[in-house]
């Protein structure tokens, strides 16, 4: 730490398959429908005060026109906008051929940039359901994923790097046969696949496999999401940051569970987005990922902890009756059929 902020220099970069280097921990944005807009805006602000560098965005989080104007005062008043790594996302309404132009340009004015530095498909899904939506919405009109249809998606996000406008897309919530058929098919790879990751939901598999591939894994909900609305909650679910092996790292250290939570993901080698409106949670989490790192016994310990348990299971993308959100994630290694 430098007078309380932290040195930069310190902080992890991972490198994409461009060459470009992305900052190794970003700032998370989705208010989970019970912090406003403003206050994540005026988060972001400060953050990047504070040495954030990266902050992932995302059209649904109806939060874009506010972080636009924090982003708009610190480029006027202290970095540069190449110093910054912003991310959004395309929404699964917008999967539609003439939408996704329009979409992403959509959010480079509300963000007030030129360009992203990556675009992700949110969800390989089209279904549509209204924000804030309960569990048991489904769309009328809704469909599992079909390749031919994500590809025409895709086409059109290799068409936004031709344009200039993003210079890097990506993949979210994908799985190991997807992310295969999209490997095969992309003119313009995917360089990350964001997907949820903390000491409680490690996916092994589909991390080894996104970075064998080039990718660079992104993970979500990186603390366990404690404030992530009623309907991403079930009786099963578990918290990380209420673990023995993290609590006891904790007290070793002197931070808060959730920091352990942040310099495990870090380590480990994917890029942590966790979100916070607290100051001194943000900058806890940013100083976690420069100062001393876990053990090699400490690592090996949190690898032991995994629970399998998905916090966010995306059932409102469900396609027809009678199913259960385990059809959403390819579990027996193949796309779930029709
Ligand atoms: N691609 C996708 O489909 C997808 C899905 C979900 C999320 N995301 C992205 O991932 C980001 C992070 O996920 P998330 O927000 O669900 O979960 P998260 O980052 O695991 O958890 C955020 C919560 O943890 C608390 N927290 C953070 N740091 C803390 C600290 N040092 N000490 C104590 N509490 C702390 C925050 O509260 P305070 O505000 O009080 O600090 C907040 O309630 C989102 O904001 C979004 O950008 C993407």
């Amino acid at each position: 730490m430098i007078n309380g902020y932290v040195d930069l220099a310190l902080v992890p970069r991972r490198t994409l398959y461009t060459g470009a280097r992305m900052p190794g921990i970003g700032l998370g944005t989705f208010g989970s429908d019970h912090v406003t807009a403003g206050q994540v805006a005026a988060a972001v602000e400060d953050a990047a005060a504070l040495g954030y560098r990266h902050f992932d965005c995302a059209s649904v989080y109806a939060n874009e026109h506010e972080i636009g104007y924090a982003l708009e005062q610190v480029v006027r008043r202290h970095l540069e906008r190449g110093e910054l790594w912003i991310t959004s996302k395309l929404w699964n309404d917008k999967h539609g051929e003439n939408d996704v132009i329009a979409s992403c340009r959509k959010s480079l004015t509300d963000l007030r940039l030129s360009y992203l530095d990556l675009y992700l498909v949110h969800w390989p899904f089209p279904n549509f359901h209204p924000p804030g939506c309960d569990v048991s919405s489904r769309s009328k009109d809704a469909k599992p994923y079909i390749h031919a249809e994500f590809m025409k998606t895709w086409r059109k996000m290799e068409e936004l790097v031709d344009l200039g406008l993003v210079r890097h897309i990506g993949t979210s919530n994908m799985t190991v046969p997807k992310l295969k058929l999209l490997l095969r098919d992309a003119r313009i790879k995917p360089a990350v696949n964001e997907m949820e990751l903390h000491p409680h939901f490690q996916q092994p598999q589909l991390f080894d496999f996104v970075r064998s591939n080039g990718l660079i894994p992104v993970g979500y909900c990186p603390v366990g999401s404690p404030g992530r609305p009623e309907r991403d909650r079930t009786a099963e679910d578990t918290v990380p940051t209420e673990d023995p092996v993290i609590v006891k790292i904790a007290n070793r250290l002197g931070v808060h569970p959730a920091v352990v939570c942040i310099k495990w993901a870090a380590q480990r080698g994917q890029v942590p987005i966790p979100f916070s409106t607290n100051r001194d949670h943000y900058l806890g989490n940013l100083a976690g990922v420069v100062s001393e790192p876990l053990t090699e016994g400490e690592m090996h310990e949190i690898s032991t902890i995994d629970r399998n348990c998905r916090l966010i299971k995306g059932q409102v993308f469900l396609w027809k009756d009678g199913q259960s959100w385990e059809d959403l994630w390819d579990l027996n290694g193949e796309i779930t059929p029709l």
